[in-house]
């Protein structure tokens, strides 16, 4: 089962977290989920989505909804040091934040580490696993850039929630899989939910 570190934060953006989510689970992946306190707020804004605020509690409903094992999903609390994702010799070589807010963008960058999401970053870091960042702002400014083009050159990826429009999207969904099509790609996990590059140019 391949163990992938999945985190929410507070940008705009909630629904592309959520469908990775269960595309992760509907993969077999084991999620190791990490969540903001301003994601919830946004969970709640964009989606209406209420979940459990209490971490245990909130895994469970997720697994009753999801209608995965205990074992394929596991959520941590913000300042829960002794979860797998705060040590290098257990954390998953692979994270990805989405969407991912400047203000976590900015902490991860500085290496500040102050609760178990930027933590877990900060490891992925250090151990030169695979660090998927979905940033999410309109218009960046320098801070934002310099932000990301140091993360860059530490090796992780930004990959910015800005879907294309040339596989002519009908719907919202048409555009939420296309971005999460790409972070599934980079992650090498088999995705069908959106076609690659040749797969339109053949279709047209
Ligand atoms: C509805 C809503 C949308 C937001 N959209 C963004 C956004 O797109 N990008 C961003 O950087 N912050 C956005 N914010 C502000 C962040 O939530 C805020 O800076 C928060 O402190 C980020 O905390 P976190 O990184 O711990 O999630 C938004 C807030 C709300 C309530």
């Amino acid at each position: 089962m391949q163990a992938i570190t999945l985190a929410i934060t507070g940008a705009s953006g909630a629904i592309y977290g959520v469908r990775l989510l269960e595309q992760l689970l509907s993969a077999g992946c084991q999620v190791h989920l990490l969540m903001s306190s301003a994601a919830k707020v946004v969970l709640a804004t964009e989606l209406d989505l209420h979940w459990p605020a209490e971490p245990a509690e909130c895994q469970q409903y997720l697994i009753a909804h999801y209608g995965c094992t205990e074992n394929q999903l596991r959520l941590y609390a913000k300042e829960d040091w002794f979860s797998p994702v705060a040590s290098g010799s257990a954390a998953p070589k692979k994270m990805v934040i989405c969407p991912c807010s400047m203000g976590t963008l900015a902490a991860i960058a500085h290496g500040i580490s102050d609760n178990l999401l930027e933590r877990a970053a900060d490891v992925v870091l250090k151990e030169r696993g695979q660090l998927l960042l979905v940033a999410r702002e309109t218009p960046y400014s320098a801070i934002h850039l310099e932000n990301m083009l140091k993360l860059t050159q530490l090796g992780a990826t930004i990959l910015p929630a800005s879907p294309g429009f040339y596989h002519k999207p009908q719907s919202i969904d048409d555009l939420v899989n296309f971005l999460v099509a790409r972070i599934l790609d980079h992650l090498h996990i088999k995705q069908v939910i959106s076609p690659r590059w040749s797969e339109y140019t053949l279709r047209t």
